[in-house]
Parts: C-alpha cells; sequence; structure tokens
C-alpha cells in the first residue's frame, strides 16, 4: 500500500544517517593527524619529569625527554611541536633578560630536537611571561605594561629562538607592532624562512590557568592582561588584529582560547582565507580532562568532538594538548569524523 503524500515527510535528512558507510560518505569535514600541533613544557634537568595537577596526562619535562617525545610525535605524523618552559623563578627578572639567552631552556631544547628529530616543526612562544617576575607578557614599569620597550625585548628574544633553529615564531605577548618589528628583525639577521604564526586574536580569557601553572607564572602574575589582550566581548576588533599581523608579515593566524570563540574563528577564515589556528588551551584540556575522571563525560569521545569542532568552524590546524593521543587514535583508525 503506497503512503498517502502527507503527513509523511518527503524530505528524510536520516537517510543520509543510517549506517556508518553512509555517514562517512556525505561526511564535510575530517581531523587528520596534519591539523596537530603539540605543545610540551620544557623543565631544567636531566631525565626529569613533572606532574602538572591542573592538566592530568601533562608533564614538564627535561630537555633530552623533549627530544624523545618530538621523536615519537614524529614518529606519529605530527607536523609540529610547541615548547613552552618553566623557568625557575630564581632566573625571572622584570627585564625578562632571559628571554634571549641562547642557553634558556626553550632555545637548548629546540636545537636539541633539530639535531636528532630534523623532520618536526618546532615553534616557540614570543612572549615575555615566562621570563618575567611580574608574569606579564611585556615590561611593566609603575604598573604600566610598556609598548615600544616591550618590543625591542621581543626583537631579541625572537633572533635567539631563530639562531637556535626555530622553524616557526609565535608573538603570543598581543603588543602593538610586535609581527612588523620581529619580520624585519629576521629579514634583516638573515632568517627568511622562519614562519610567523601570530597569535592574532588572543584574549584576555580564564581559561589560561593550567597553563600559567605549567610554566609557573601563576604566582608571578600581579593584576590582569586586560591592556593587551582582548575583550572576549568583541569580534569585529579581532578581525582589525587579524588584518594587522598580515600586513605586518604574518604567515599564520591563531585565534586563541578554541572553543569558546569558535565565532571568530570561521569568521577570519572566511574573510582572509589564510591559514587560521586555534588554540584548544590549557583550561578546556583541563575541564574535559575534569570532567571525565569524575565520569561525568566520555573523554575520548568529548576529545574527538571538541577538536572535529575546529575542523568545522574553518580551521586548518589545532594547538592541542590531546595531539599525540589523537594522533594515536588516528594511526589506528583513520581520520576522525
Ligand atoms: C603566553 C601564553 C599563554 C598561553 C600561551 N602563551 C598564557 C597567557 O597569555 O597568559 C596559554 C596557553 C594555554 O592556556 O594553554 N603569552
Amino acid at each position: 500500500m503506497p503512503h498517502p503524500a502527507a503527513p509523511f515527510p518527503m524530505t528524510r535528512p536520516r537517510r543520509l544517517r543510517q549506517s556508518d558507510w553512509m555517514r562517512r560518505l556525505v561526511r564535510e569535514t575530517s581531523l587528520g593527524v596534519d591539523d596537530l600541533i603539540w605543545p610540551l613544557f620544557v623543565v631544567d634537568g636531566q631525565n626529569e619529569r613533572q606532574d602538572i595537577p591542573s592538566m592530568p596526562g601533562v608533564q614538564r619535562v627535561s630537555v633530552d625527554l623533549v627530544a624523545e617525545m618530538a621523536n615519537e610525535a614524529a614518529g606519529l605524523g605530527i607536523p609540529a611541536i610547541a615548547l613552552f618552559p618553566y623557568t625557575d623563578p630564581s632566573v625571572k627578572t622584570p627585564g625578562a633578560e632571559e628571554a634571549w639567552n641562547p642557553e634558556n631552556l626553550v632555545n637548548r631544547a629546540t636545537r636539541e630536537v633539530k639535531r636528532q628529530v630534523p623532520d618536526i616543526g618546532v615553534m616557540l612562544d614570543v612572549a615575555l611571561d615566562p621570563y618575567n617576575s611580574d608574569g606579564h607578557d611585556g615590561i611593566v614599569r609603575d604598573g604600566v605594561i610598556l609598548n615600544d620597550e616591550t618590543l625591542m625585548a621581543l626583537e631579541k628574544q625572537a633572533l635567539a629562538q631563530a639562531e637556535a633553529g626555530c622553524d616557526i615564531l609565535g608573538p603570543s605577548d598581543m603588543m602593538d607592532g610586535r609581527v612588523a618589528i620581529i619580520r624585519q628583525a629576521l629579514e634583516q639577521h638573515d632568517f627568511p624562512d622562519v614562519a610567523i604564526l601570530s597569535y592574532a586574536a588572543k584574549y584576555a580569557s580564564a581559561f589560561y590557568g593550567p597553563f600559567r601553572d605549567a610554566v609557573g607564572a601563576t604566582g608571578a602574575l600581579k593584576g590582569d592582561k586586560k591592556t593587551y589582550q582582548m575583550d572576549p566581548a568583541n569580534t569585529d576588533e579581532a578581525l582589525r588584529e587579524i588584518a594587522i599581523d598580515l600586513s605586518e608579515g604574518a604567515d599564520m593566524v591563531m585565534v586563541k582560547p578554541g572553543m569558546p570563540y569558535l565565532d571568530i574563528c570561521t569568521r577570519v577564515k572566511r574573510e582572509f582565507g589564510v591559514p587560521t589556528y586555534a588554540y584548544q588551551v590549557s583550561g578546556e584540556y583541563a575541564m574535559i580532562k575534569a570532567a571525565a575522571h569524575n565520569g561525568w563525560i566520555d573523554g575520548q569521545k568529548a576529545m574527538i568532538e571538541s577538536l572535529g569542532a575546529f575542523k568545522r568552524a574553518g580551521c586548518d590546524g589545532i594547538l592541542t594538548y590531546f595531539a599525540k593521543d589523537v594522533a594515536q587514535l588516528i594511526a589506528e583508525e583513520g581520520p576522525l569524523g
């Protein structure tokens, strides 16, 4: 008996969801290993591992172990790692001079990784906060973050990092004019191939807390970062920031944090069509881990879903503390949808 025309639906979106093969056939985006950048925390010592309580599953590790982890990452096909230092408080100063010490932790780690694992990209933050006794990304005088003095410091930091063999510089400080000064310095000092992935739309966010524990900046930070990081209420301003960084010579841009700012990712990708990355930051990672630990969500499924969301939003890649876990899963199962 044929069904009467109504009230049965003529259009049934469920047809395309009826089986795994059909869902795969119509899938619009997927997450692959090429989408991942893996952030790692470096600490002094030899064969040293330190847990970070607010980031379960993430450790600070010494340079020798960073090289091992880079090797593992390369084996899994992860294109790049990003290195962040835990700087001993005794080394931090108001001028953040350690930032351009050729022997600082990230520069040593970069040289070691490039020596042992030449085929993985190394990205370093250009920002003073891990080295600054004030915990700020810029130089502070009388409670004011000084823009242009900070630029001079960032230039020195960037050159020391390029000298160490860093492939991608990530200015994450949000000072005005930083990309221009770094790009110019790179060109002048014969580092034309060092790329800049600028933290172009970086918001003054509550989601960075665990990272500040990881780099030992939590106790140091005086006040907040609202005079340089962006107001979470703003969207148009993010586009202006991106436009400025691109005009100053950024090759790739980043939106940060990630999941709470997917609207920004989408707009940036649509308007500029440049390589666009999101940073799934420490607080996003910690939330998923904490809820999973309590049995409130399925941690693995939430990990995959949260990362897939970035692809759907238009991102070309994601900095994520899940990079190795997800790469292992992709190695077993193929690209994840
Ligand atoms: C430093 C920097 C921060 C992060 C990356 N680079 C913290 C901050 O700006 O306070 C945060 C990353 C994360 O939370 O995972 N400028």
